[in-house]
């Protein structure tokens, strides 16, 4: 079985080499854990292996997306001019090629085609960010708008990557659609310990995959992108402080010291 590259190291070893070609990937998660980070490096690493790679945004603009992959040096602009990627802005309304007027599926999917065609022969990687946007104010057609999307656009030789943000206000349009399409569920998540906001990321889902089933920390830096490690959780992290634990002892301690002895 073939296996792209996710770009990032560490996630293609907990993928047993990487994400089966042709699979349709639910990446989830709350707001700011790194989705769309998690994306821009598929896309860059498709755009270093010569794959056709395509790009729709729906929560930021095309300008948003290039500016945040340049932090990373992952140079979308390039890849755009020279023919490598097209970002499809459904954001911003626009009135050009590259862009949806609405966030309507069956349109969204010949746009992809349509810059298949324009990108040429071969290989397709394809990231919808968010594909929740689409169901939004429908979400008893999640389910089959995944189906549909995942079913033509396979057959155009993509890979894809779908976000679909979770929260409590979203879940029930998550639950109710994509994640039994999907052949894979990547799912973010943070957590704020001792102060500090902390990114976890789990493979819940990877279809004909020895996967790893463990959290893993997700670090994200400055010029470079993701870093992923083994999530150092220790019991400091869900304990309560030394000093608090040895003050409830001595409160334990005392009470007992003050209980008459036959009431115990
Ligand atoms: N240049 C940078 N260096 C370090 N961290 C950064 C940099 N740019 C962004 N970040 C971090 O990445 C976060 C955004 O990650 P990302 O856009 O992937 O989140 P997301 O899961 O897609 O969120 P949403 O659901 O809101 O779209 C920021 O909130 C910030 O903490
Ligand atoms: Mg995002």
């Amino acid at each position: 079985m073939k296996r792209l590259s996710t770009g990032i190291p560490e996630v293609d070893e907990l993928l047993a080499g990487g994400i089966p070609e042709g699979f349709l990937v639910a990446v989830t998660g709350e707001p700011g854990t790194g989705k769309t980070i998690f994306c821009m490096h598929f896309i860059a690493q498709g755009v270093k292996e010569g794959d056709k790679c395509v790009y729709v945004t729906t929560e930021e603009s095309r300008d948003s997306i290039i500016r945040q992959a340049e932090q990373f040096n992952f140079g979308f602009k390039e890849a755009v001019e020279g023919g490598k990627l097209i970002i499809i802005d459904a954001l911003t309304g626009l009135e050009e090629r590259w862009a949806l007027k609405s966030l309507d599926v069956e349109a969204l999917v010949d746009k992809v085609i349509e810059a298949k065609k324009e990108l040429g022969r071969g290989r397709g990687r394809l990231v919808i960010d968010s594909m929740s946007a689409f169901w939004l104010d429908k979400p008893a057609m999640a389910r089959k708008y995944s189906y549909f999307v995942k079913k033509v656009l396979g057959r155009w030789g993509f890979t894809t990557l779908a976000v679909s943000q979770y929260a409590i206000t979203t879940s029930e349009a998550f639950g109710f659609g994509i994640e039994h399409i999907a052949d894979g569920i990547i799912r973010f998540r943070r957590f704020v310990r001792g102060g500090v906001l902390r990114r976890f990321l789990l493979i819940e889902k990877m279809r004909q995959t020895p996967h790893s089933l463990t959290m893993h920390e997700v670090i994200i830096i400055d010029g470079r992108g993701m870093v992923v490690r083994p999530a150092r959780i220790s019991k400091e992290d869900v304990a309560l402080p030394r000093s608090v634990m040895d003050r409830i002892a001595r409160a334990i301690r005392e009470r007992e010291a003050e209980l008459p002895g036959d009431e115990l």
